[in-house]
């Protein structure tokens, strides 16, 4: 059956594969009117020869002879086209039996990983590729670093615009948006890792409001996600301070979005969520002058759930004494196989003193003290540039790992207790690691004001809290699907729980990939003007993701259309 939609003539197969049999689907290897390799060849040259097959990491590393050190590391994976970090993103658990590719494995199947990557280095580049996917109905998938947690940036079947080799750097002390000086900024590739921009903006005494990651793509998915960070109380979302976009549309055609140029576009790129509105080749992000931050790490041991329940309160407790000063925290929890639980405390305090920085942690430290938990490394600080303590020298990587996340507001932290039980529940319930962010407050919540797709619940959020769950290789796919099922069914709800809301947000970069009810956890009332802006600028739904604006319309696979 050929029917006519937007101008193009699409092929609807009624196979099993293209499971939706009034739907329209994208063309697939094998499918009648798939590029041949004729096609392929005018594409490479289009791109300069930058056109390149991609193969799962597992097999990819097998022909780079990769160290099990480079398999394990970020700043290594994201130079192969097909690597997702969450490798299980590269495996189709859909497919039965399961379509895998496993390290060290004797059988790789190609799974979620794309066919061909337009390996781009110029705009011109993914206005090819994007044209070229338009012209022959193809899949797409848009990738900067691979860090994606819901696995958006691969895609089956599909061309990959592999942006990480964008990866120009300029500053200026006088950006201009409609003619408007708007001040110091820093404009990137979209494919710039936050470790480069760090040493960059470092090199000339300014700062960005960046995450704690070294790989993540800051002009990628970070800021269409929000973008959050241990300045965050200072400086707001990194979204608040996204000045302009460069983009590629579903056109082809290479736009400015900013306060005056595409509006639209812009508010919903800011907080809309990653993949879904075009392949962004820069961002321009405000920058402030460098300041001193003083870190502080301490790690809490407790030995038993009703310990770290008791502990957690007592964090809960003192959750705000920080407001003051706009101090960042990350309280990391590790439930360990013996039962004990370690608690990860780093607090990032601006402009403070090592001394004044251990003052202000002191009551907290008396009453977890109190409890009995034990206490490693309180008297420690480390003074230096804000950047440089918010980087990583790499991120860890390779391994199989989903998560779920809520944005917890502050009205939750007037009960201490509450979030002690809460600790309690999930801990009891198996989950392994509880991943606090104290990021939101101060001027996130001040910017409530600006005009932006970033869900409110951000602006109310007192923390943002993640239950990771990870498994090995050797996890059958039934295991694998029952640990997804716990923390869909019950961790994630433990955490909506604690809100005390019956419309929760969560995070949509740091999100569970199931989030059932996904148009208003990760967008809330947005979603309505986000489907619009969609139509207006991606009317075939080109950039389709998971829990992505438009993508109910799709298959799980982004094939056919539902
Ligand atoms: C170690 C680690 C630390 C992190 N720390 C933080 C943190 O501190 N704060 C925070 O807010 N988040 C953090 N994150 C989450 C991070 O924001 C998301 O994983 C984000 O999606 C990464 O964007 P990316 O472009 O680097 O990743 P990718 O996997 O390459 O892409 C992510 C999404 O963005 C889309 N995308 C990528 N490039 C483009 C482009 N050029 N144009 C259009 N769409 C694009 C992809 O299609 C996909 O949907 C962290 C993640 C990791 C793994
Ligand atoms: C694969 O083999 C390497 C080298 O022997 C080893 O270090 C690694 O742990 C193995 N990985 C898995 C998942 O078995
Ligand atoms: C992608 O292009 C960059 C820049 O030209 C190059 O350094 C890199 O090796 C290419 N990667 C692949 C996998 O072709
Ligand atoms: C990178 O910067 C150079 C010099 O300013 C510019 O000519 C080029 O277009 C930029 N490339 C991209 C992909 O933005
Ligand atoms: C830190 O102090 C410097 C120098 O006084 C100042 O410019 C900067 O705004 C301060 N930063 C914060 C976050 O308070
Ligand atoms: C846990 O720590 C508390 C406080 O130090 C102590 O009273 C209790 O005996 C410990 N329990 C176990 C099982 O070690
Ligand atoms: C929700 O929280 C309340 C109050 O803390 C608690 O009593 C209840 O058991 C929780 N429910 C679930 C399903 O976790
Ligand atoms: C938001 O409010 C602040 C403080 O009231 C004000 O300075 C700022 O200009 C406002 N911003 C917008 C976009 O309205």
């Amino acid at each position: 059956m050929v029917f006519s939609l937007y101008g193009l003539a699409f092929v609807a197969q009624l196979t099993l594969a293209h499971a939706a049999a009034t739907g329209r689907c994208r063309s697939q290897p094998g499918d009648p009117g798939y590029p041949t390799e004729a096609d392929w060849d005018k594409l490479g040259a289009q791109v300069g020869g930058q056109l390149v097959t991609v193969a799962p990491s597992a097999k990819a590393c097998i022909a780079l002879q990769c160290t099990e050190a480079q398999w394990l590391s970020g700043l290594y994976r994201e130079t192969i086209p097909g690597a997702m970090n969450s490798y299980n993103w590269e495996q189709d658990y859909l497919a039965s039996p399961p379509a895998m590719c496993l390290q060290n494995g004797t059988t790789c199947s190609q799974g979620m990983v794309p066919v061909y990557a337009v390996n781009a280095t110029t705009a011109a580049h993914i206005q090819a590729g994007v044209k070229f996917a338009s012209a022959h109905n193809l899949r797409v998938a848009i990738k900067a670093s691979g860090h994606d947690y819901l696995g958006r940036s691969t895609a089956k079947g599909s061309l990959l615009l592999w942006t990480q080799y964008l990866q120009n750097v300029t500053f200026t002390d006088s950006f201009l948006v409609g003619g408007v000086d708007q001040g110091s900024a820093v404009t990137v590739g979209s494919g710039v890792g936050l470790k480069t921009i760090y040493a960059a903006t470092a090199a000339v005494g300014k700062i960005v409001v960046g995450g704690t990651a070294a790989t993540v793509a800051a002009g990628g998915g970070y800021s269409q996600g929000a973008g959050h960070s241990a300045l965050g109380p200072i400086y707001g979302l990194a979204a608040d301070n996204v000045l302009e976009y460069q983009v590629v549309i579903a056109s082809g055609e290479l736009i400015t979005a900013n306060a005056v140029s595409h509006t639209d576009l812009f508010w919903a790129l800011r907080g809309g969520g990653a993949g879904s509105w075009g392949v962004i080749i820069s961002a321009t992000f405000r920058t402030y002058p460098a300041f001193q931050v003083t870190l502080q790490q301490t790690t809490i041991t407790t030995n038993s759930s009703d310990q770290t329940a008791a502990v957690m309160a007592a964090h809960a407790k003192h959750v705000f004494d920080w407001d003051g000063v706009r101090a960042g925290q990350y309280f990391y929890l590790t439930n360990n196989a013996d039962g004990t639980s370690s608690l990860a405390l780093s607090t990032i305090f601006s402009n403070l003193t090592g001394a004044d920085a251990l003052a202000q942690l002191a009551p907290l430290m008396t009453d977890i003290k109190a409890l009995g938990a034990s206490v490693s490394g309180e008297d420690g600080t480390i003074t230096a540039l804000a950047n440089y303590v918010l980087g990583f020298a790499d991120d860890p990587s390779g391994v199989n790992l989903v998560l779920g996340s809520r944005l917890i507001p502050a009205t939750a932290y007037h009960d201490p207790t509450k979030v002690g039980a809460a600790y309690k529940t999930l801990i009891d319930g198996g989950a392994q690691r509880i991943l606090g962010h104290l990021v939101a407050g101060g001027k996130v919540s001040e910017n409530a004001n600006i005009s932006s797709a970033i869900t409110p619940k951000w602006r109310t959020a007192k923390t943002h809290i993640i239950v990771v769950t990870n498994w090995d290789d050797d996890a059958t796919a039934a295991e694998v699907e029952s640990i997804k099922q716990t923390l869909t069914n019950e961790y994630v709800p433990t955490l909506a729980n604690l809100t005390g809301e019956s419309d929760s947000g969560s995070y949509s970069n740091e999100a569970d990939a199931r989030e059932p009810n996904w148009k208003t956890t990760l967008y809330g009332g947005n979603y309505p003007r986000l489907l619009s802006v969609k139509a207006a600028y991606d009317p075939t739904d080109l950039f389709i993701v998971t829990a992505g604006v438009g993508s109910d319309r799709w298959d799980a696979y982004g094939l056919c259309t539902v």
